[in-house]
């Protein structure tokens, strides 16, 4: 199938010199194209040029972009959106003063949603997360990573890679999984966390690994979580199985996570609200992603990662959304760039491409998504006619995005 979108205001975020990530100051640049036509065959990207240029060309489908932007989709390398229910009286309990920590210490939180899990069949699982795939899809999401970790035992952190399977299989976005059995520890093992782990080692990566259903392998290493130690341990287990840690770090304290995901090669370091100079260091010149999640931080009213900071000193970093029930209740990517502007005085540049080519890095996929590139697959959305580029976090609620394409095809928002 060849599709031809003509008449593009501007294509937004090129990438010509097969970068797979940006660092630093290459961040602030976003490569563009003005007056433009894309031509996409058999669900990849096959040329774009100048309207100037085209002349007669054969398409099975031809689409009119008004003049509207073309931006290549968002790559949401952290979401846990496959959970039952939701947690909205949490969010009331938050109103009323109570932190995150004290909500999963009174064995809400996390365990909260594993109860909630455990209930649901896998169908109705699929269900409700097929209509969150929907939702992500329809604000241009193209690519998306999902944790289990609402599971905590084997039988149900299966369950939960099953349905994230599934997904992959249905849906027209590209889907990576993550292992998280050490979200939490579970209440029947409380006091005897060390044992959980040895599970989570022995007994529920093996599992995973012989049903071939996770590419990364993730903890929660955090003050009241897992440990430095346990983080470790985890990683080692599941580097053996042929699974890349993506790791949970520096959310609730300066953990020790950032050190310990970047001595085993992590592919990104995520959440990083608790950021000092050392840990900044620690990732400079390594293959490690500092990945922010400023949804949470919105939603819990937390600090923000120290973003210029860490651009400036050379990083490349990636935004994602955290979609879940407890932290984040949304995976809106372009609210996540309009924060990072507002809160964390990311340039537009910088955050597009943050929640693009560098998200797409953070999940291993940026050969073949992040960026308008000739062969990649041609997932991208357009949008109406916009002043700048600057114009999409800036008009932060303005419905502005036209149309959605992945693979080549339109998706019917
Ligand atoms: O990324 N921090 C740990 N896990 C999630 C929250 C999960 C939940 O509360 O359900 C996060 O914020
Ligand atoms: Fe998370």
């Amino acid at each position: 199938m060849r599709l031809l979108v003509k008449n593009i205001g501007t294509i937004v975020g090129i990438e010509t010199a097969g970068r797979l990530r940006l660092c630093g100051g290459e961040m602030d640049r976003l490569e563009t194209f003005d007056d433009a036509w894309l031509l996409s065959d058999d669900g990849r990207i096959a040329a774009f040029g100048s309207m100037d240029s085209l002349g007669e060309m054969a398409a099975d489908e031809v689409v009119d972009a008004g003049g509207g932007m073309l931006f290549p989709s968002f790559c949401d390398s952290h979401t846990h959106l496959v959970y039952a229910g939701s947690r909205e009286q949490e969010f009331l309990d938050k109103i009323n003063g109570l932190t995150y920590e004290q909500i999963a210490r009174r064995g809400g939180g996390i365990l909260n949603s594993a109860d909630l899990l455990h209930r649901t069949s896998e169908e109705e699982l699929y269900r409700q997360a097929m209509g969150r795939i929907r939702e992500i899809a329809a604000m241009g999401t193209g690519a998306v990573e999902i944790k289990s970790g609402y599971g905590l035992t084997t039988a149900d952190e299966l369950k939960m890679l099953r349905v994230i399977r599934r997904i992959r299989e249905t849906a027209p976005l590209a889907v990576r999984a993550t292992f998280l059995g050490a979200h939490a520890v579970p209440r029947a093992y409380v006091g005897r966390q060390e044992e959980y782990v040895d599970l989570v080692c022995n007994e529920m990566l093996p599992a995973v690994a012989a049903e071939g259903l996770a590419d990364f392998v993730d903890v929660f290493c955090d003050e009241g979580f897992f440990t430095v130690e346990q983080t470790a341990r985890i990683m080692k287990a599941g580097r053996k199985l042929g699974m890349r840690a993506k790791i949970h770090a520096n959310e609730l304290a300066v953990s020790g996570g950032v050190q310990v995901g970047v001595e085993y090669d992590a592919l990104s370091v995520d959440h990083l609200e608790r950021m000092g100079g050392p840990e900044i260091d620690a990732l400079h010149g390594t293959v490690t992603s500092p990945t922010m999640l400023p949804g949470a931080a919105f939603f819990l009213g937390m600090s923000y990662p120290p973003a210029r900071e860490m651009i400036n000193a050379g990083l490349g970093v990636a935004l994602a959304s955290d979609y879940n029930p407890g932290s984040s209740p949304s995976g809106n990517m372009r609210m996540v760039v309009s924060l990072a502007c507002i809160r964390m005085r990311m340039t537009p540049a910088e955050a597009i491409n943050a929640a693009t080519l560098n998200g797409a890095y953070a999940m291993g996929l940026s050969r073949d998504y992040g960026s308008v590139t000739v062969g990649k697959v041609a997932n991208f959305f357009l949008t109406v006619p916009m002043p700048s580029v600057a114009f999409m976090p800036y008009a932060y609620t303005t419905p502005l995005i036209s149309r959605i394409f992945l693979r080549g095809e339109g998706v019917v928002a």
